[in-house]
C-alpha cells in the first residue's frame, strides 16, 4: 500500500508517517512547509518528500499520483491566526483540502481519511460532544475544518470516493512546536515553564479541552484508513476527559517544578468554552479506545520537551 501523508511535515503529520514506517508501508509527504518542518522527518528512512503547496492544483495531482490511501492532516491550524487573517488560513484549510479531493477523486485513490475538529461543535449546551450534535464554528478556523468535512462527505456521495473524518480534540504530544503565539496550549506552557517564564491563560482558565495525547490519534486514524462500513462518517477521536486550564497548568508545575505563576489576561475572541468528546462511535466503528492516558501522555511530552531544550543549549 502507498500512502500519501498530506501535512507530513507537521506535528501530528510526522507521527503518521513515523507509525507508518514502523509497519512497513510505503509513505509519500507532501508539505507546503508553511508550518511543517523538514526536521519533523529528519529521524526517518525512506519517506518520499514532495514540497508544494495543495492550494495548487497540480501539486495536488502529483501528490496523489500511484496513492492508495490519503491521510489529509495538511492545514494551517489555529482558531486566533484564522482570526487574524482568515484568508491565509481558508486558502490553506478549504482550498487544499478541495484541490486535495479532486485529485484523490481523479486518480482513483481508495480512501481519504480527512482531519476534522472539535471546532466544528462550537459551544454546545451539553457535554460530552457527540457526532449527531449540530455544528456551530464560532470561528474562521473552525468553519473552514467542517467546509472541508462536508466536501468529504459531498465526494463520498456524489463521486463515490471512500471519505472519513476523524474529528480531533486538542491534540498534544512530541513536535509540537511551541515557538508561536498560536501554538497549542500544552507547547507553550511546558516551554514556558522549562525555562521558567510564566504562562499566560486567557479568561479564567476555567475553560476545559478533551486534551488527546498524539498516538491516539495516530491509532485512530490507522484503523479510519482500514476500517470497514465507515464511508463518509464523521468521527471524534480522543479521551472522553476534560481538564482545566488551571488544573492543566498546575499538573505541568508539579511535573516540572518551579514556583511560577500564571498569568491572566483576556479571553480569546472565537474560543470555545468546554470541549469533551463523545468517543462511543468510534469504540463501535473503529474499536477504539485510548490507549495513553491524558498524564502519561504529559510525561512524555515533557520528557521530550527537555530532551530537546538540553539538546539545544
Ligand atoms: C482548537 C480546537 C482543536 C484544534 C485546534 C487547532 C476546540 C475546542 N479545539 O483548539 O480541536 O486542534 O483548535 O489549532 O475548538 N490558551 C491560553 N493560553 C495560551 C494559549 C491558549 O490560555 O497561551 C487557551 C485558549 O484560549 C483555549 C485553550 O487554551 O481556551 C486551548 O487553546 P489552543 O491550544 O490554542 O487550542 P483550541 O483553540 O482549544
Amino acid at each position: 500500500m502507498t500512502y500519501l501523508v498530506t501535512g507530513g511535515a507537521g506535528f501530528i503529520g510526522s507521527h503518521l508517517v513515523e507509525e507508518l514506517l514502523r509497519r512497513g508501508e510505503h509513505v509519500r509527504v507532501v508539505d507546503s512547509l508553511i508550518t511543517g518542518k523538514r526536521a519533523n522527518l529528519a529521524h526517518l528512512q525512506g519517506v518520499e518528500f514532495l514540497e508544494g503547496d495543495l492550494a495548487d492544483i497540480s501539486v495536488a495531482h502529483r501528490a496523489v499520483t500511484g496513492v492508495d490511501v490519503v491521510l489529509h492532516q495538511a492545514a494551517i491550524p489555529s482558531v486566533p491566526r484564522s482570526v487574524e487573517d482568515p484568508v491565509t488560513s481558508n486558502r490553506a484549510n478549504v482550498d487544499g483540502s478541495l484541490n486535495l479531493l479532486v485529485a484523490a477523486r481523479d486518480a482513483g485513490v481508495r480512501r481519504v481519511v480527512y482531519a476534522g475538529s472539535s471546532s466544528a461543535y462550537g459551544d454546545t449546551p451539553v457535554l460530552p460532544k457527540v457526532e449527531t450534535m449540530p455544528t456551530a464554528p464560532l470561528s474562521p478556523y473552525a468553519l473552514q475544518k467542517l467546509v472541508a468535512e462536508e466536501y468529504c462527505r459531498m465526494f463520498t456521495r456524489l463521486y463515490g470516493l471512500e471519505t472519513v473524518t476523524i474529528r480531533y480534540f486538542n491534540v498534544f504530544g512530541p513536535r509540537q512546536d511551541p515557538s508561536s503565539p498560536y501554538s497549542g496550549v500544552i507547547s507553550l506552557f511546558v516551554s514556558a515553564l522549562c525555562a521558567g517564564r510564566a504562562p499566560t491563560i486567557h479568561g479564567d482558565g476555567e475553560q476545559t479541552r478533551d486534551f488527546t495525547y498524539v498516538a491516539n490519534v495516530v491509532d485512530g486514524v490507522l484503523r479510519a484508513s482500514a476500517a470497514q462500513n465507515v464511508s463518509g462518517e464523521v468521527i471524534n477521536v480522543a479521551t472522553g476527559g476534560r481538564i482545566s486550564l488551571n488544573q492543566l497548568f498546575a499538573t505541568l508545575r508539579d511535573l516540572i517544578g518551579g514556583s511560577v505563576e500564571p498569568v491572566y489576561t483576556e479571553p480569546r475572541r472565537g474560543d470555545v468554552r468546554d470541549s469533551r468528546a463523545d468517543i462511543s462511535k468510534a469504540e463501535r466503528l473503529l474499536d477504539y479506545s485510548p490507549t495513553i492516558t491524558f498524564e502519561e501522555g504529559l510525561e512524555r511530552t515533557v520528557a521530550w520537551y527537555r530532551s530537546t531544550l538540553a539538546a539545544a543549549s
